[in-house]
């Protein structure tokens, strides 16, 4: 008798592993371990998509606020962050709920908003600089008192080769990644851009009959202020691409990095156009970041997904999608042993999405935005991350 379990037991295996793919068959498989003692948890939000009080205590106008009034057709339902979450009154309300998740750790960003379309190499190329000069006043005012860390937090998707066998795409998928995550941190630790980058953006605008390059330089001097500005890189990641090597669609980054991309209709697909569940997409991006950057300290800074069936506090797909991602984020930190150091999900509360308005949810707590006292409910999401940040992973079941 004590074969026949044994045998049931293995044709549970295949099928939990064919659910990989042919290279990678124990892709998906659940792994149950915890994360190291000093791991950090913890929500990011943005002070705009959530605070309201636009014109309280003598605050200034934000392009956002000069936006929505100017212009409200620009966002879907023509709402507008005057009030959004009314976290300006309801500050003390949104700590308890971290005290809940029983973390101790939050941040909110008080300007994260750009065009995911386009690609400005001029706006880039300022704020590695600008990051640059924040890290040196650091330096020289406040680390020896402080003792603190500067780190720069850099969205980017996972760049998948269509076919992992063919030389071509898979160098595709690191170009792409030199445009997209190494744009900002490759100068940080070289002084200067990625010779991938320098090249096919030198040879493009001469192509394209300009004098200069549409990506600047870094002069000697910037190149010696920017060159090691960086404690730690902080990644926002949501989503991943199927890339082959191809000349990509002009305007735009698949067209200076010739690539292509596209979307695997069998990824579950999210309510905002750009966002598929891809959770081992997560696992192969850090661990590309810890070979590239030879083992900095990483930090997951946004991760989040907005779901469908979203008008109360059941979500299934979130709760998948955090429960999956995190695994694969315990992968990467102990098989392929990358050096993470904290994880930070987007988002505590319902917000205003931009120009998605109130249409899209990303909350681990909801909020019926139809009723005045927008009261915050834990989402089934935000119950499964109390106890993930609780266990400081998935323990052994
Ligand atoms: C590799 O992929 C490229 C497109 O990305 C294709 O043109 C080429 O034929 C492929 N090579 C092989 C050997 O399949």
């Amino acid at each position: 008798m004590r074969g026949i379990p044994l045998a049931i037991l293995f044709i549970g295996v295949l099928i939990a592993q064919s659910k990989g793919d042919r290279e990678d068959p124990g892709r998906d498989d659940f792994y149950y371990d915890t994360f190291p003692e000093d791991f950090l948890w913890g929500f990011a939000t943005s002070a705009y998509q959530i605070e309201g009080g636009w014109d309280s205590d003598g605050k200034g106008e934000s392009i956002w606020d000069n936006l929505v009034h100017t212009n409200p057709g620009s966002v879907k339902d023509l709402g507008n962050g005057d009030v959004a979450c009314d976290s300006y009154n309801k500050y003390k309300e949104d700590v308890q709920l971290l005290k809940e998740a029983g973390i101790f750790c939050s941040y909110s960003w008080a300007t994260d908003n750009y065009d995911r379309a386009t690609s400005n190499y001029l706006c880039h190329h300022t704020v590695i600089k600008a990051h640059a000069l924040a890290y040196r006043l650091y330096d020289e005012e406040f680390r020896a008192q402080q003792n603190g860390q500067v780190g720069i937090t850099i969205n980017s998707d996972w760049a998948e080769p269509a076919d992992r066998n063919n030389a071509s795409d898979v160098e595709a998928s690191h170009r792409l990644l030199q445009f997209r995550f190494g744009l900002f941190a490759y100068p940080l630790y070289a002084g200067e851009y990625h010779p991938t980058v320098r090249q096919l953006m030198d040879a493009k605008s001469i192509r394209e009959g300009r004098s200069e390059s549409r990506l600047p330089s870094f002069s000697e001097e910037w190149s010696k202020i920017i060159k090691g500005a960086n404690d730690f890189l902080g990644l926002n990641h949501y989503t991943s691409s199927i890339v082959t090597a191809q000349a990509g669609s002009y305007p735009g980054v698949d067209h200076d990095a010739d690539v292509g991309q596209r979307k695997d209709p069998s990824w579950p697909k999210g309510s905002v156009a750009w966002l598929y569940e891809v959770p081992w997409g997560l696992r192969r991006l850090l661990k590309w970041i810890g070979m590239e950057y030879g083992n900095v300290p990483l930090y997951v800074t946004e991760n989040g997904f907005a779901d469908w069936y979203s008008d109360g506090p059941n979500d299934p797909e979130r709760t998948n999608y955090y429960r999956t991602y995190i695994n694969e984020m315990l992968k990467a930190t102990k098989i392929d042993g990358v050096n993470l150091k904290g994880y930070a999900a987007w988002s505590l509360i319902d917000n205003f999405e931009w120009n998605e308005g109130y249409t899209v949810r990303f909350g681990t707590h909801y909020i019926n935005f139809r009723d005045p006292n927008l009261p915050r409910v834990a989402k089934d999401s935000g119950k499964l991350l109390a106890e993930i940040f609780r266990n400081n992973g998935f323990p052994s079941p």
